[in-house]
C-alpha cells in the first residue's frame, strides 16, 4: 500500500467507526420512543468493529479536494456506510447468498436469526437518512436535500437494489434455474449498479458537501465509476484466487452459483488487464485537480490490488 494511504484509510476509519457508534448508541432520539436491545446489538453487529471503510474514505477524501474538513463530511461519510452495511446483511441472508462469514464473523442472521438481520438492515437504512437529514451532516438545507437524492437514487431501484435483482436474476433463479449467460455489457450494468453506484455516489458527495462546480464534479463522477467498476472486478478475483481468512468471507461462491463476471466471462488473465485499464482510467478522472489529488489515485491502485 502507498505509504501514506494506510494512515488515511485508518483515520477515516476510526473517524466514521465513533460517528456510527454515537448513532447507534442505546439511548432513543428525539421523536423515539425507545430502541429494541436485540435490534441496536444487531446492527452494531453489522455496522460496526470491521471493514475496509472504503466508502467513507472517498467521502472524506472528495470532500477535502474542496476544503471540507473530515469532522464536516463524517457524517455524510457514516450514512453512506450505513447503507453499504444494510446491503451486506441483506446480501448475505438465506434467501439472497445465504452466507455465513461477513468481516472475519459471523453475518447477522448467524450471531442472530434471520428476522432480526432484515429488521437490522432496515434500520440501518433508515438511520442513513435521517443522518443525513441533520443539521451535523450540512448546515446548509438544499447541500443535505442534495445529498439525500443522491443516496437514495445510488441505493435504490436504479442503483444497489436494482443491480441486486439483476445480480439474482443472474444466477438464473427465475428461470428455472439455469445461469443466464450475460454478455459484457450487461454484466458492466448489473456491476455498475450492485456496487458501482455506492462507490460513485461517495465521490459525488464530497463534491456536494464542497458545493464544486459542474466540472469538479463531473469529474468526481468519472473517477467514482471507473474506481467502482475495478473494485467489483477485484473483488470477483477474489472470490476466485482469495482465502477465506484474507477476505473475512466465503470465497469461491460465484463459480458455485455459476454467475456471470468479468472473471468468468474473460478469463482471469484479460480481467487483470481490464481492471489495470480502469485504475488509470480513475487517476486520468483526477487531471482536473491536479497535484492535490495523490490519496485518490492511490486509493484506485489500493482497490485493485487489495487482498481483503
Ligand atoms: C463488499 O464490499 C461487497 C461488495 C460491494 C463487493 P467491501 O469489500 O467494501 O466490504 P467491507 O466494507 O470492506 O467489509
Ligand atoms: C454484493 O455483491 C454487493 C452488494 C450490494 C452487497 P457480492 O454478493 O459479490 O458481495 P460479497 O462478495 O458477498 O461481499
Ligand atoms: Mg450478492
Ligand atoms: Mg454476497
Ligand atoms: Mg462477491
Amino acid at each position: 500500500m502507498t505509504q501514506d494511504l494506510a494512515p488515511r484509510l485508518d483515520a477515516a476509519a476510526a473517524l466514521t467507526e465513533a460517528r456510527l457508534s454515537r448513532a447507534l448508541a442505546g439511548a432513543p432520539e428525539d421523536g423515539e420512543r425507545l430502541r429494541p436491545e436485540r435490534l441496536m446489538a444487531a446492527m452494531r453487529h453489522g455496522a460496526l468493529a470491521g471493514g475496509k471503510r472504503l466508502r467513507p474514505f472517498l467521502v472524506l477524501e472528495s470532500a477535502a479536494l474542496f476544503g471540507v474538513a473530515p469532522q464536516a463530511a463524517v457524517t455524510a461519510a457514516a450514512a453512506v456506510e450505513c447503507v453499504h452495511c444494510y446491503s451486506l446483511i441483506h446480501d448475505d441472508l438465506p434467501s439472497m447468498d445465504n452466507d455465513d462469514l461477513r468481516r472475519g464473523r459471523p453475518t447477522v442472521h448467524k450471531a442472530f436469526d434471520e428476522a432480526t438481520a432484515i429488521l437490522a438492515g432496515d434500520g440501518l437504512l433508515t438511520l442513513a437518512f435521517d443522518l443525513l437529514a441533520g443539521e451535523d451532516a450540512h448546515p446548509s438545507p438544499a447541500v443535505r436535500i442534495a445529498l439525500v437524492r443522491a443516496l437514495a437514487r445510488a441505493a435504490g431501484i436504479g442503483g444497489m437494489v436494482g443491480g441486486q435483482m439483476l445480480d439474482l436474476a443472474a444466477e438464473g433463479r427465475f428461470d428455472g434455474g439455469a445461469p443466464l449467460a450475460l454478455e459484457l455489457g450487461a454484466i458492466r450494468d448489473l456491476q455498475a449498479m450492485k456496487t458501482g453506484a455506492l462507490l460513485v455516489v461517495s465521490c459525488e458527495a464530497g463534491a456536494i458537501l464542497g458545493q464544486a462546480d459542474e466540472r469538479a464534479r463531473a469529474a468526481l463522477l468519472a473517477f467514482g465509476r471507473a474506481l467502482g467498476a475495478a473494485f467489483q472486478i477485484a473483488d470477483d478475483i477474489l472470490d476466485v484466487e482469495g482465502s477465506v481468512e484474507a477476505v473475512g468471507k466465503g470465497v469461491g461462491k460465484d463459480a458455485d452459483a455459476g454467475k456471470a463476471t468479468l472473471v468468468s466471462t474473460l478469463g482471469l488473465d484479460e480481467a487483470r488487464g481490464v481492471l489495470a485499464d480502469l485504475v488509470a482510467e480513475a487517476q486520468a478522472a483526477l487531471a482536473p485537480f491536479g497535484a492535490r489529488t495523490g490519496t485518490l489515485a492511490a486509493a484506485a491502485a489500493f482497490v485493485a490490488a487489495r487482498k481483503s
